[in-house]
């Protein structure tokens, strides 16, 4: 990878203003910038990525590979809600994401509760990790990981995956999307709360699908037909009405089953 390619503060100060740039932590290789950012003693917010990760993980303890060219970050904002409301930290983390990726003119869809898919690929996937004192959230790590110039090996994932590369037929400029993404999820941490909600409730591609998830050893199958205020996915089957606050759903075209509710 030529210089031009790794990410460097240098130049991302042409994208940035001082204060912000001052919140990020580049490194070369982590275990996970999940990891790293819960190590660190830094006042949020903070943005700690890195152009590899040994041990990247996504959500369910499964595997995320994280070679150079993708975008490995963890994001700390500054607490704003509580675990009352702690989906609106992960709805305006992927509208943060899905925004920047339109700007490239890719056109994507939002798959409950925090992927970015183009057709039946995964672009992005979005972690979210707490750390509470008395049942009180005291830290949130937003994990994102975006596949901009890298490549794949076959870990063993339950969709197919698809890289920013690969949808342009060119490679992307990391430092420029880096702070692209730092400046909207800036940007959409102000929005209020009805707008977040709103907001991802139009974007949200599961809605009106056909799914198929696993709960209690029971294959359910039914339709999306919203999100709860809580954000939780309302399914309607032939069984009622079922409100799922976590997990991963499958649409029934794609014919794939869910790995687990866990
Ligand atoms: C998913 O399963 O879809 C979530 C994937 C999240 C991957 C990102 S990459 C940056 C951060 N560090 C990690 O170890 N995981 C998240």
């Amino acid at each position: 990878m030529s210089t031009y390619d790794l990410l460097n503060k240098d130049i991302l100060a042409r994208y940035l203003p001082a204060d912000m740039l001052d919140k990020v932590i580049i490194l070369q290789s982590v275990d996970s910038t999940q990891n790293e950012a819960k190590r660190l003693n830094c006042k949020p917010p903070y943005y700690v990525v890195a152009e590899q990760q040994t041990h990247g993980r996504g959500r369910y303890g499964r595997k995320w590979y994280s070679p150079e060219g993708g975008l490995w970050i963890t994001f700390v904002p500054k607490l704003r809600w509580g675990f009352d409301r702690i989906h609106l930290y992960s709805f305006a983390s992927v509208l943060s994401i899905y925004a920047v990726i339109s700007e490239y003119g890719i056109s994507s869809w939002i798959k409950w509760p925090n992927d970015i898919f183009v057709n039946d690929s995964k672009l992005c996937g979005i972690l979210v990790e707490s750390e509470a004192i008395s049942s009180e959230l005291k830290r949130i790590f937003l994990g994102i990981g975006l596949n901009v110039n890298n490549t794949f090996e076959d870990v063993g994932m339950p969709y197919k995956a698809v890289s920013m590369l690969h949808l342009l037929g060119k490679k992307v400029d990391r430092n420029l999307l880096l702070a692209k993404i730092i400046i909207s999820l800036d940007r959409f941490y102000m929005n209020d709360d009805e707008s977040i909600f709103q907001e991802y409730v139009k974007l949200c591609g599961t809605i009106s699908k056909r799914v198929k998830f696993h709960i209690a050893n029971k294959t359910i199958e039914g339709v999306a037909i919203g999100i709860s205020s809580t954000g939780s996915l309302v399914v309607s089957s032939s069984t009622g009405i079922h409100t799922l606050a976590f997990g991963d759903v499958f649409e029934q075209e794609l014919d794939v089953m869910s790995p687990d509710l866990a």
